[in-house]
C-alpha cells in the first residue's frame, strides 16, 4: 500500500485542536483527495446533502461529530437554553437527507446523551458529547469488522461477487459493510472476482467502490449497471453483497437506486442476494418498505453532472430517486454484526437488534 492509498485515510474523523469534523470530499474522488475541516452548521449540512460524505454509517458518524462540533460552540449559561439550541441544530442536520436511518439514529443518540447528563454543567455535557461521538465512530469500525466475519461464512474460494453503489470503507469508518467480507476474504487469499456496478447517476460504484477495491489489490471489474444481467447469465457471479440505508421491520430494504433490479436479476439466475446491515440501519419503527421516505434529487445529476455538456434537452423531465426498496422475498439473508438474519425477517431482525 502506498502512503497515499485511499484506504489509509479516515472517511470521517475529528480534529481536537480545531474542534472540527473532518471528511474526505468524496465528490472529488478518485482524482483528488481533499480533506475538509467543517465547523459550521451550513457547511456540515451541505457536505451531507451534496454527498461529500455519504453512505449510511459514515453519515451517522459525521452527524455525531457534526452535532458535537456545533454543541461545543453553543454559548449558554443554563441547560434549557443550551438544549433549545442543541435541538435546533440537531433538527437542521437531520433534515439533510431522509432515507439513511443512521443520520437520525446517531443524532438521537447524541440527544439522549445530553438528556442523560442534564444535571452536569454545560462544559461537562460537552465533554460527554465528544466521548459519545467518538464511541459511535469506534463502534462503527467494530461493527463492520463483525459483519465481515459473519459475511465470509457465505463466501467460497474463487467466488464471483457483484456489488452495487459503495458500501465500502468510504461509506463507513473502516472495512465497509458489503465490502467487509470481501476485504477479509481477500486477506485470506480467497481469490475473489468482484464486479462493481458503476451506479448511475452519481457513480459511487465507479468512483468509489472500484477505486477502493483496486487500491486494496482486489480483482475488481467495473461494469455499467445495465451489464449486470449479462455477467450473471455468463455464470460469473456466485453471490451479490450490497449495503443498505434502512431496513424495515419486515425485512424490506432501502438501498441505492438500482439495487432492487439487481435483486430481481439475482433471483432469475439463482444467485444469493445478501444485504449487509449494521443494526443501526435496522429500523423496527418502520413497518414495511412502503413506509420508507425515498429521497429525490436534482435533475442535473442525471442530465449534466458528469458530462462536459448537458446530455439531455434543457427542459426534459427527469425522475431521480436516490434509493429504491428491495422486497424482503428477494433477500436471501441480512448480515448484521450480531449474526445472519433470514426470513421470516419480522422475527429474525428483532433478535439481531439487541
Ligand atoms: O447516496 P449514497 O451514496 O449515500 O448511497 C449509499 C448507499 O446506498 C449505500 O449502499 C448504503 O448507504 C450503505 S453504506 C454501508
Amino acid at each position: 500500500m502506498s502512503s497515499d492509498n485511499i484506504l489509509n485515510y479516515n472517511t470521517v474523523d475529528f480534529d481536537e485542536e480545531e474542534c472540527a469534523l473532518l471528511i474526505i470530499d468524496q465528490t472529488k474522488l478518485p482524482n483528488i483527495t481533499e480533506i475538509l475541516h467543517l465547523t459550521k452548521a451550513k457547511d456540515i449540512w451541505d457536505a451531507i446533502y451534496e454527498l461529500k460524505v455519504r453512505g449510511a454509517p459514515a453519515i451517522g458518524v459525521a452527524a455525531a461529530y457534526g452535532i458535537y462540533v456545533l454543541a461545543e460552540r453553543i454559548e449558554a449559561d443554563d441547560f434549557d437554553s443550551f438544549y433549545a439550541e442543541f435541538k435546533k441544530q440537531k433538527e437542521y442536520l437531520d433534515s439533510s437527507r431522509p432515507t439513511a436511518v443512521n443520520l437520525s439514529w446517531a443524532l438521537n443518540r447524541m440527544d439522549s446523551c445530553v438528556q442523560a447528563n442534564k444535571d452536569l454543567s454545560i462544559a461537562e455535557i460537552k465533554q460527554k458529547l465528544k466521548a459519545e461521538a467518538k464511541a459511535i465512530h469506534a463502534e462503527d469500525t467494530r461493527v463492520c469488522k463483525s459483519i465481515g466475519e459473519h459475511g465470509i461464512t457465505l463466501i467460497k474460494q474463487g467466488f464471483g461477487v457483484l456489488t452495487h453503489c459503495n458500501a465500502g470503507q468510504l461509506a463507513t469508518s473502516k472495512y465497509g459493510t458489503a465490502t467487509a467480507p470481501i476485504y477479509l476474504a481477500h486477506e485470506k487469499g480467497y481469490n475473489l472476482r468482484v464486479f462493481a456496478d458503476e451506479t448511475r447517476p452519481l457513480l459511487q460504484g465507479a468512483r468509489l467502490t472500484s477505486y477502493e477495491l483496486y487500491a486494496a489489490g482486489v480483482d475488481v471489474t467495473l461494469i455499467c449497471d445495465n451489464m449486470a444481467s449479462s455477467v450473471m447469465k455468463k455464470g460469473w457471479v456466485d453471490a451479490v453483497f450490497v449495503g443498505c440505508d434502512r431496513v424495515a421491520a419486515n425485512g424490506d430494504v432501502a438501498n441505492k437506486i438500482g439495487t432492487s433490479g439487481v435483486a430481481i436479476l439475482a433471483k432469475r439466475y439463482g444467485i444469493p442476494f445478501y444485504v449487509c446491515a449494521p443494526t443501526s440501519t435496522i429500523d423496527l419503527n418502520t413497518p414495511t418498505g412502503d413506509d420508507i421516505k425515498i429521497e429525490e434529487r436534482p435533475a442535473d445529476e442525471v442530465k449534466k453532472k458528469w458530462y462536459e455538456k448537458p446530455m439531455a434537452p434543457e427542459g426534459v423531465k427527469v425522475y431521480n430517486p436516490a434509493f429504491d426498496v428491495t422486497d424482503n422475498d428477494l433477500v436471501t439473508a441480512i448480515i448484521t454484526e450480531n449474526g445472519i438474519a433470514r426470513a421470516p425477517y419480522s422475527e429474525s431482525l428483532k433478535k439481531m437488534v439487541r
